[in-house]
């Protein structure tokens, strides 16, 4: 369905959890989050009913995101729900790839079409430094994984600071050229502050030609990152607020004090 200002919507993305097996500097403080209370945590079943509501307006596009989707039980079951719904002609999820040795497998025979990694750096310090203790042979390890089980075409998420020339950005392209993956380099946004830039190599931050919606974990649609708007599906039904929020989604993003990536996944 086309916005107020002629945008096709047509993109969900849905975060199923705000907890995350790393804390990465740019995206969660050191000794954690409060975390959502488990009664306000939306359903597999709540967010597939919110999803077939979601495809009557247009979606055909789903992406899961977290938080680290995987860190929640049951996320292999609701990539099941959601690929049973006809209408979605793309199904995919952002990880950070740790638990996909374990599940890389049972997601794409479960219906999940590709993945999108995070990966800032090759270097195995650099790698520990940035995501506070992370270890990179478990990406490389998920990656295989995500290669084995065809989930394709997987894309590598690089959060960059200053430049896609900066040194751990072109080894991330090496490798990836290296091994059949696509780079998508992100700038280090402030959601507070409303800096953001576009993705080179993929589609976010271009207000103009933004097809987005959220939904938060917590059940809140959120029409932009960049803003406070949210509509809460338990409160207002799925219908509803799937109508205010495309009747209100702003024209370009200011800042946000509620929206974390941690909770809306980027
Ligand atoms: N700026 C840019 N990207 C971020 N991500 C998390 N926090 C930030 C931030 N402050 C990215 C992660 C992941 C995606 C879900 O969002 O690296 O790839
Ligand atoms: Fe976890 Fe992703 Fe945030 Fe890193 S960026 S702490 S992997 S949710």
């Amino acid at each position: 369905m086309l916005d107020r200002f002629n945008r096709e919507i047509n993109y969900l993305r849905i975060s199923i959890t705000d907890r995350c097996n790393l804390r990465c500097v740019y995206c969660m403080p050191e000794e954690g989050i409060k975390l959502i209370d488990h009664r306000s945590i939306l359903s597999l079943e709540e967010i597939t009913e919110f999803t077939k509501c979601a495809v009557k307006i247009g979606i055909n596009k789903v992406r899961i995101t977290g938080g680290e989707p995987l860190a929640r039980k049951g996320a292999v079951n609701l990539v099941r729900m959601l690929a049973e719904i006809k209408e979605i002609k793309d199904l995919s999820m952002t990880t950070n790839a740790i638990l996909l040795p374990k599940y890389a497998r049972e997601l794409k025979e479960a219906g999940l079409m590709r993945v999108n990694i995070s990966l800032d750096t090759i270097d195995p310090d650099r790698y520990r430094a940035i995501t506070r203790g992370g270890e990179i042979t478990d990406v490389f390890n998920g990656i295989t994984a995500a290669i084995e089980a065809g989930l394709f075409p997987i894309k590598i998420n690089c959060v960059i600071k200053k430049s896609i020339n900066e040194p751990d950005a072109v080894a991330v392209k090496k490798y990836c050229d290296a091994n059949g993956l696509t780079a998508r380099f992100i700038y280090e946004m402030d959601i507070e502050k409303g800096e953001f830039g576009i993705v080179h190599g993929g589609s976010g931050g271009d207000c103009e030609n933004c097809n987005r919606l959220r939904l938060t974990s917590d059940g809140l649609l959120k029409p932009c990152l960049f803003s406070d708007l949210s509509f809460d599906v338990r409160k207002f039904g799925c219908e509803q607020a799937l109508k205010l929020a495309l009747e209100q989604k702003p024209k370009c993003g200011v800042g946000s004090t509620s929206n974390k990536f941690y909770n809306v996944g980027g």
